[in-house]
Protein backbone atom coordinates (compact mmCIF):
# COMPACT_ATOMS: atom_id res chain seq x y z
CA UNK A 1 0.00 0.00 0.00
CA UNK A 2 1.37 3.33 -0.83
CA UNK A 3 2.65 5.20 2.12
CA UNK A 4 0.23 8.61 1.27
CA UNK A 5 -2.77 5.70 3.01
CA UNK A 6 -1.40 6.71 6.32
CA UNK A 7 -2.27 10.43 5.73
CA UNK A 8 -5.63 11.81 5.57
CA UNK A 9 -5.54 15.05 2.68
CA UNK A 10 -6.52 18.49 3.94
CA UNK A 11 -7.01 21.83 2.93
CA UNK A 12 -4.93 23.73 0.27
CA UNK A 13 -3.11 26.14 1.59
CA UNK A 14 -0.75 27.29 -1.43
CA UNK A 15 -0.28 27.24 -4.95
CA UNK A 16 2.54 28.18 -7.38
CA UNK A 17 3.89 27.53 -10.49
CA UNK A 18 4.02 23.80 -10.58
CA UNK A 19 2.01 22.17 -7.66
CA UNK A 20 -0.32 23.00 -4.78
CA UNK A 21 0.41 22.80 -1.38
CA UNK A 22 -2.60 20.91 1.30
CA UNK A 23 -2.47 20.29 4.57
CA UNK A 24 -1.62 16.66 5.62
CA UNK A 25 -2.61 14.91 9.22
CA UNK A 26 -0.62 11.45 10.01
CA UNK A 27 -3.98 9.42 11.02
CA UNK A 28 -1.47 7.25 13.53
CA UNK A 29 -0.19 10.32 15.63
CA UNK A 30 -2.82 12.97 14.69
CA UNK A 31 0.37 15.21 13.50
CA UNK A 32 -0.68 17.81 10.95
CA UNK A 33 1.99 18.49 8.28
CA UNK A 34 2.21 20.35 4.79
CA UNK A 35 2.29 18.44 1.63
CA UNK A 36 3.76 20.08 -1.62
CA UNK A 37 2.43 17.99 -4.67
CA UNK A 38 4.37 18.55 -7.78
CA UNK A 39 3.66 16.95 -11.17
CA UNK A 40 7.13 14.35 -11.46
CA UNK A 41 8.54 15.67 -14.42
CA UNK A 42 8.85 19.13 -12.87
CA UNK A 43 11.16 18.21 -9.91
CA UNK A 44 14.54 17.83 -9.75
CA UNK A 45 16.42 15.24 -8.07
CA UNK A 46 18.70 18.19 -7.30
CA UNK A 47 15.89 19.76 -5.06
CA UNK A 48 14.80 17.09 -2.82
CA UNK A 49 18.57 16.31 -2.16
CA UNK A 50 19.65 20.26 -1.30
CA UNK A 51 16.09 20.71 0.52
CA UNK A 52 16.84 17.12 2.77
CA UNK A 53 20.36 18.02 3.23
CA UNK A 54 19.70 21.53 4.50
CA UNK A 55 16.85 20.15 6.91
CA UNK A 56 17.19 20.44 10.35
CA UNK A 57 18.55 24.13 10.87
CA UNK A 58 15.03 25.64 12.88
CA UNK A 59 14.99 28.58 10.08
CA UNK A 60 14.75 26.01 7.27
CA UNK A 61 11.85 24.72 6.43
CA UNK A 62 11.91 20.95 7.62
CA UNK A 63 11.25 18.29 4.32
CA UNK A 64 10.28 15.20 6.51
CA UNK A 65 9.48 12.66 3.56
CA UNK A 66 9.11 12.31 -0.22
CA UNK A 67 7.00 9.71 -1.84
CA UNK A 68 6.11 9.51 -5.86
CA UNK A 69 3.08 7.80 -6.79
CA UNK A 70 1.14 7.96 -9.89
CA UNK A 71 3.34 10.86 -12.01
CA UNK A 72 3.55 13.37 -8.88
CA UNK A 73 5.90 13.83 -6.11
CA UNK A 74 4.69 14.76 -2.78
CA UNK A 75 6.56 16.41 -0.17
CA UNK A 76 6.15 16.15 2.95
CA UNK A 77 6.98 19.40 5.31
CA UNK A 78 6.88 21.08 8.56
CA UNK A 79 3.42 22.68 8.82
CA UNK A 80 4.15 26.90 9.28
CA UNK A 81 0.78 27.24 10.75
CA UNK A 82 1.34 31.42 10.35
CA UNK A 83 1.06 31.14 6.99
CA UNK A 84 3.62 33.00 4.56
CA UNK A 85 4.95 36.37 5.13
CA UNK A 86 3.42 37.66 1.79
CA UNK A 87 -0.01 36.76 3.11
CA UNK A 88 0.52 38.09 6.15
CA UNK A 89 1.56 41.16 4.94
CA UNK A 90 -1.46 41.86 3.05
CA UNK A 91 -3.80 40.37 5.77
CA UNK A 92 -2.32 43.11 7.66
CA UNK A 93 -2.13 45.96 5.50
CA UNK A 94 -3.49 48.55 8.06
CA UNK A 95 -1.11 47.35 10.63
CA UNK A 96 2.57 47.41 9.55
CA UNK A 97 5.10 45.23 11.19
CA UNK A 98 6.92 46.72 14.08
CA UNK A 99 10.93 47.45 13.73
CA UNK A 100 11.41 45.07 16.33
CA UNK A 101 9.42 42.35 14.58
CA UNK A 102 10.86 42.95 10.93
CA UNK A 103 14.30 43.15 12.54
CA UNK A 104 13.62 39.73 14.16
CA UNK A 105 12.16 38.81 11.24
CA UNK A 106 15.55 39.43 9.17
CA UNK A 107 17.87 38.13 12.04
CA UNK A 108 16.79 34.37 11.62
CA UNK A 109 16.19 34.95 7.82
CA UNK A 110 20.00 35.23 8.10
CA UNK A 111 20.99 32.47 10.13
CA UNK A 112 19.14 30.18 7.36
CA UNK A 113 20.90 31.60 4.98
CA UNK A 114 24.22 31.21 6.86
CA UNK A 115 23.21 27.93 6.87
CA UNK A 116 22.86 27.62 3.59
CA UNK A 117 25.88 29.28 2.07
CA UNK A 118 27.71 27.30 4.88
CA UNK A 119 26.58 24.17 2.98
CA UNK A 120 27.34 25.51 -0.27
CA UNK A 121 23.88 26.13 -1.70
CA UNK A 122 22.09 29.26 -2.83
CA UNK A 123 18.80 29.81 -2.81
CA UNK A 124 17.87 31.89 -5.43
CA UNK A 125 14.52 32.79 -4.50
CA UNK A 126 14.22 34.41 -0.95
CA UNK A 127 10.96 36.30 -1.25
CA UNK A 128 8.02 37.16 0.96
CA UNK A 129 6.07 34.02 -0.26
CA UNK A 130 8.82 31.71 0.68
CA UNK A 131 9.26 32.68 4.24
CA UNK A 132 6.97 31.06 6.36
CA UNK A 133 5.46 32.01 9.87
CA UNK A 134 5.26 29.22 12.44
CA UNK A 135 2.87 31.54 14.32
CA UNK A 136 1.82 35.29 13.52
CA UNK A 137 3.15 35.95 16.96
CA UNK A 138 6.70 34.73 17.44
CA UNK A 139 8.43 36.56 13.94
CA UNK A 140 11.67 35.04 15.01
CA UNK A 141 9.82 31.19 14.38
CA UNK A 142 10.28 31.93 10.71
CA UNK A 143 11.71 29.32 7.82
CA UNK A 144 12.97 29.67 4.74
CA UNK A 145 11.10 27.26 2.22
CA UNK A 146 10.95 26.32 -1.62
CA UNK A 147 14.58 25.27 -2.42
CA UNK A 148 13.16 24.88 -6.08
CA UNK A 149 15.87 27.52 -7.25
CA UNK A 150 18.29 26.62 -4.84
CA UNK A 151 21.71 25.25 -6.38
CA UNK A 152 25.39 24.83 -5.34
CA UNK A 153 28.05 27.21 -5.57
CA UNK A 154 31.29 26.51 -5.06
CA UNK A 155 33.87 29.51 -3.74
CA UNK A 156 35.90 31.32 -6.96
CA UNK A 157 33.26 30.01 -8.99
CA UNK A 158 29.99 31.68 -10.85
CA UNK A 159 26.36 31.39 -12.08
CA UNK A 160 24.90 32.78 -15.13
CA UNK A 161 21.46 31.12 -14.85
CA UNK A 162 18.91 34.36 -14.90
CA UNK A 163 16.60 32.78 -12.51
CA UNK A 164 14.24 34.15 -9.77
CA UNK A 165 11.34 36.75 -8.92
CA UNK A 166 12.33 39.91 -10.77
CA UNK A 167 11.34 42.14 -8.03
CA UNK A 168 14.25 40.30 -5.70
CA UNK A 169 16.53 40.02 -8.52
CA UNK A 170 20.04 40.81 -7.86
CA UNK A 171 21.55 43.28 -10.56
CA UNK A 172 24.61 41.10 -11.29
CA UNK A 173 21.66 38.21 -12.40
CA UNK A 174 20.37 40.56 -14.94
CA UNK A 175 23.52 42.23 -16.20
CA UNK A 176 24.89 38.57 -17.19
CA UNK A 177 27.82 39.35 -14.61
CA UNK A 178 28.09 36.04 -13.22
CA UNK A 179 26.61 36.02 -9.65
CA UNK A 180 27.19 33.52 -6.31
CA UNK A 181 25.86 33.98 -2.99
CA UNK A 182 25.40 37.43 -2.57
CA UNK A 183 22.10 37.32 -4.59
CA UNK A 184 20.35 36.32 -1.43
CA UNK A 185 21.53 39.08 0.73
CA UNK A 186 20.12 41.64 -2.12
CA UNK A 187 16.64 39.41 -1.98
CA UNK A 188 16.45 40.04 1.36
CA UNK A 189 16.98 43.64 1.61
CA UNK A 190 13.88 43.96 -1.20
CA UNK A 191 12.36 41.98 2.21
CA UNK A 192 13.00 44.50 4.39
CA UNK A 193 12.47 47.00 2.27
CA UNK A 194 8.70 45.87 1.93
CA UNK A 195 8.91 44.90 6.01
CA UNK A 196 9.34 48.76 6.48
CA UNK A 197 7.43 50.09 3.95
CA UNK A 198 4.83 47.87 2.82
CA UNK A 199 6.22 48.69 -0.73
CA UNK A 200 8.27 47.18 -3.19
CA UNK A 201 11.35 49.11 -4.21
CA UNK A 202 10.07 49.65 -7.80
CA UNK A 203 7.17 51.76 -8.23
CA UNK A 204 6.59 50.07 -11.82
CA UNK A 205 4.33 47.16 -12.79
CA UNK A 206 5.66 46.72 -16.11
CA UNK A 207 8.61 44.16 -16.28
CA UNK A 208 10.72 45.52 -19.01
CA UNK A 209 10.42 48.99 -16.85
CA UNK A 210 11.78 47.24 -13.63
CA UNK A 211 14.80 44.97 -15.44
CA UNK A 212 15.86 48.36 -16.56
CA UNK A 213 15.62 50.22 -13.12
CA UNK A 214 17.22 46.86 -11.13
CA UNK A 215 20.13 47.71 -14.21
CA UNK A 216 20.67 51.15 -13.47
CA UNK A 217 18.64 53.18 -10.76
CA UNK A 218 20.23 54.18 -8.16
CA UNK A 219 18.74 52.65 -5.46
CA UNK A 220 20.31 54.64 -2.68
CA UNK A 221 18.41 57.40 -3.64
CA UNK A 222 15.02 55.84 -3.69
CA UNK A 223 16.27 54.54 -0.26
CA UNK A 224 17.16 58.40 1.21
CA UNK A 225 13.35 59.71 -0.58
CA UNK A 226 12.07 57.23 1.72
CA UNK A 227 11.38 59.66 4.80
CA UNK A 228 9.28 56.56 6.87
CA UNK A 229 12.55 54.88 7.41
CA UNK A 230 14.91 56.00 10.55
CA UNK A 231 19.00 56.24 9.60
CA UNK A 232 20.17 52.68 11.41
CA UNK A 233 17.63 50.91 9.18
CA UNK A 234 18.40 53.15 5.67
CA UNK A 235 22.06 52.23 6.75
CA UNK A 236 21.24 48.44 6.78
CA UNK A 237 19.38 48.66 3.66
CA UNK A 238 21.85 50.27 1.70
CA UNK A 239 24.32 47.57 2.70
CA UNK A 240 22.20 44.89 1.57
CA UNK A 241 20.98 46.35 -1.78
CA UNK A 242 24.56 47.50 -2.59
CA UNK A 243 25.16 47.22 -6.01
CA UNK A 244 28.75 45.85 -5.73
CA UNK A 245 28.68 42.73 -4.72
CA UNK A 246 32.31 43.12 -2.94
CA UNK A 247 31.16 45.49 -0.79
CA UNK A 248 27.58 44.28 0.15
CA UNK A 249 26.99 42.90 3.65
CA UNK A 250 27.46 39.73 4.46
CA UNK A 251 25.53 38.02 6.60
CA UNK A 252 27.63 38.46 9.60
CA UNK A 253 27.50 41.70 8.79
CA UNK A 254 23.45 42.27 8.81
CA UNK A 255 23.38 39.71 12.11
CA UNK A 256 25.84 42.10 13.72
CA UNK A 257 24.30 45.38 12.54
CA UNK A 258 23.15 48.10 15.34
CA UNK A 259 19.40 48.26 13.66
CA UNK A 260 19.64 44.37 14.47
CA UNK A 261 20.81 44.09 17.64
CA UNK A 262 18.81 47.09 19.29
CA UNK A 263 15.43 45.70 17.89
CA UNK A 264 16.44 42.05 18.43
CA UNK A 265 17.67 42.39 22.09
CA UNK A 266 14.01 41.76 23.49
CA UNK A 267 13.21 39.01 21.33
CA UNK A 268 15.77 36.50 21.40
N1 LIG B 1 5.00 24.17 5.19
C1 LIG B 1 4.12 25.10 4.85
N2 LIG B 1 3.28 25.62 5.78
C2 LIG B 1 2.38 26.57 5.43
N3 LIG B 1 2.23 27.07 4.19
C3 LIG B 1 3.03 26.59 3.22
C4 LIG B 1 4.01 25.59 3.49
N4 LIG B 1 4.67 25.31 2.36
C5 LIG B 1 4.15 26.11 1.41
N5 LIG B 1 3.15 26.87 1.90
C6 LIG B 1 2.33 27.83 1.15
O1 LIG B 1 2.29 27.44 -0.21
C7 LIG B 1 2.91 28.44 -1.05
C8 LIG B 1 3.66 27.78 -2.20
O2 LIG B 1 4.67 26.91 -1.66
P1 LIG B 1 6.14 26.89 -2.25
O3 LIG B 1 6.89 25.78 -1.60
O4 LIG B 1 6.72 28.26 -2.16
O5 LIG B 1 5.85 26.45 -3.76
P2 LIG B 1 6.10 27.16 -5.16
O6 LIG B 1 7.35 26.54 -5.66
O7 LIG B 1 4.91 26.75 -5.91
O8 LIG B 1 6.22 28.63 -4.94
C9 LIG B 1 3.78 29.27 -0.09
O9 LIG B 1 3.98 30.58 -0.58
C10 LIG B 1 2.93 29.24 1.17
O10 LIG B 1 1.87 30.18 1.08
MG1 LIG C 1 7.34 29.69 -3.52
Amino acid sequence: MSILGEYQLGRKIGSGGDGIVVEIIHLQSRQKLACKIIPSKSVKQEEIEIWRDLSGHPNVLGLRNVHRHKGKFYMMTDLCEGGDLCSYLINHANAPLSHQNAACIIKSLMEALQHCHGMGVVHRDVKLDNILLNSQTNFSDIKLGDFGLAAPFSQGELLYHDVGTLQYVAPEVLLWEGYSKEVDIWSAGIVLFCLLTGCFLYDSGDSEDIREQIKTANTQLDIDEDVGIPSQAKDLLKGMLNKNVKERFTTNQILCHPWILENTSRHG
